[in-house]
């Protein structure tokens, strides 16, 4: 039997890894730069560790030198989401990239596992580029809310603690809390648009707060020291005043006051 090199097989898998892990990252930070809300709240990654894997071959009768084949989860990456909707545009958008090939797509959304078990998975191709060449290999993709998260981290504990021999009254409350999953999405499903509401305007409002910040640590460069500190204690009266509109408004002013400065330091090159 040839000798198994594991750190070789899995040093692609760790490399695919951390490839998405940095792109799903940029999706997200895209959509806040954009000032949008992002249908990705968080993004994790591992590579299998050698102990399951075995377990895993163990388990579907397979050899060692079909580990490749056989696992599809050697390399994994969990997005999460904050509502069941998010799922749906986060799938679009795997499906859609062109460095993804979608193999298959399980949903065990619509319809949960036996245990209870909720998420959307795919099985994807993902070329990797090492110092020995390309390699194409697969990549599993879970993507699930917070609430599915929570229940299913914990159940995975539960899992590993009992093996195959979890206690039967265990397995009924673990069906009944992933009921209480399914009640918490939707009902979050349902004060969404509000929610998303509240996350925009506190949002909008750091935005407005850095851009005033900002433009006053600009102007105490060209502006009269004396003058700047007066439109900082305006900022700090306006803000305590807690109404988006004002500071709006403020921030307007300031604004066309660091259009005078510049219209002026222009004019005063030219001269
Ligand atoms: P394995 O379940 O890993 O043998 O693979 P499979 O080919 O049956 O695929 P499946 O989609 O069932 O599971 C893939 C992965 O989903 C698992 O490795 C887990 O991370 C997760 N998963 C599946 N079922 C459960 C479950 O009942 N509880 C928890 N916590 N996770 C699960
Ligand atoms: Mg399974």
């Amino acid at each position: 039997m040839e000798v198994q090199l594991w750190r070789e097989t899995l040093a692609p898998y760790q490399l695919a890894v951390d490839e998405l892990v940095v792109k799903f990252n940029h999706v997200k930070q895209q959509y806040q730069d954009a000032k949008m809300y992002s249908p990705i709240e968080a993004v994790g990654g591992r590579v299998k560790r050698v102990s399951s894997i075995l377990e895993k071959l163990k388990r579907k009768g397979a050899e060692i030198s079909e580990l490749e084949e056989k696992v599809e989860d050697i390399a994994g990456i969990r997005l999460i989401c904050q509502f069941v909707e998010d799922i749906e545009t986060v799938v679009k958008i795997i499906r859609e990239r062109e460095d993804l090939e979608i193999k298959l797509e399980k949903d065990y959304i619509t319809k949960s596992k036996p245990s209870g078990y909720r998420s959307y998975h795919i099985i994807a191709y993902y070329t990797v580029h090492t110092i020995k060449g390309s390699k194409r290999l697969e990549v599993e993709i879970q993507i699930r809310t917070l609430a599915m998260n929570f229940w299913s981290t914990i159940e995975h504990s539960l899992q590993y603690k009992y093996r195959e021999h979890m206690p039967e009254e265990l397995r009924e409350r673990l069906l009944r809390s992933a009921e209480a999953v399914v009640a918490l999405d939707n009902e979050m499903a349902s004060v969404r648009d509000e929610i998303m509401d509240a996350q925009n305007s506190n949002r909008q409002k750091a935005n407005i707060i850095s851009d005033i910040l900002n433009n006053i640590e600009n102007l105490y460069y060209v502006a009269n020291e004396r003058e700047v500190s007066k439109i900082q204690n305006e900022f700090f009266k306006v803000y305590l005043q807690d109404d988006m509109n004002t500071l709006k408004r403020f921030n307007k002013q300031l604004d066309i006051i660091a259009e005078t400065y510049r219209a002026q330091s222009v004019q005063g090159y030219r001269s």
